[in-house]
């Protein structure tokens, strides 16, 4: 699996992956508006300390996440996979991509705990819960620790 930068027409695809305001906030939080505008999208999300990343099948995204290094984790943020693509392995192949890229670094990420899906992924690769998000209600921290 090679992960390639987001270009901005894979950001406005990504976007558009999302039936409904609350799956939308599942994955991105509550500022990105929906339906989201590629503008928007770029304005929140295309920051110099952040990788927008894609997985391609072909020429098309298939999978997308955001990764940033915040309190000096290795941050996973708005991991999604397309609509069509999803419950065949592909977010396990993509995360355990990361962890071998980067063996001795603890990674973290915020998920909603009603992401039944997500939830059930994060445990399962070893992440723990460690605390609520200050500023997104409902919203868990997570963390996995390369060497616990
Ligand atoms: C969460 C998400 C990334 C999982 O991607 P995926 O490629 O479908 O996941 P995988 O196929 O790798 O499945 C991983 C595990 O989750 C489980 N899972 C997948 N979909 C599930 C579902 N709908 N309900 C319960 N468990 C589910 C699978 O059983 C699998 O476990 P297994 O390997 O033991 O069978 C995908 O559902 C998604 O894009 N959701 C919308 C965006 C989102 O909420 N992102 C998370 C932000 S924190």
């Amino acid at each position: 699996m090679q992960l390639q930068p987001a270009t901005m027409d894979d950001l406005a695809l990504v976007g558009r992956w999302f039936d409904s305001p609350r799956a939308l906030t599942l994955w991105g939080g509550p500022r990105l508006g929906y339906p989201p505008e590629p503008a928007r999208l770029a304005r929140e999300m295309d920051w110099p300390a952040a990788q927008n990343l894609v997985w391609r099948r072909g020429e098309v995204p298939a999978a997308f996440v955001q990764l940033f290094i915040r309190q000096g984790r290795r941050h996973v943020a708005r991991l999604a996979v397309a609509p069509a693509d999803r419950g065949q392995g592909l977010a396990r192949a993509l995360l355990s991509e990361l962890f071998r890229c980067y063996p001795r670094e603890d990674f973290s990420l915020a998920v909603y705990e009603d992401n039944a899906p997500a939830l059930y992924l994060y445990h399962s690769l070893g992440f723990e819960v460690s605390g609520m998000l200050d500023d997104a209600p409902g919203c868990l921290m997570m963390v996995r620790l390369h060497d616990r």
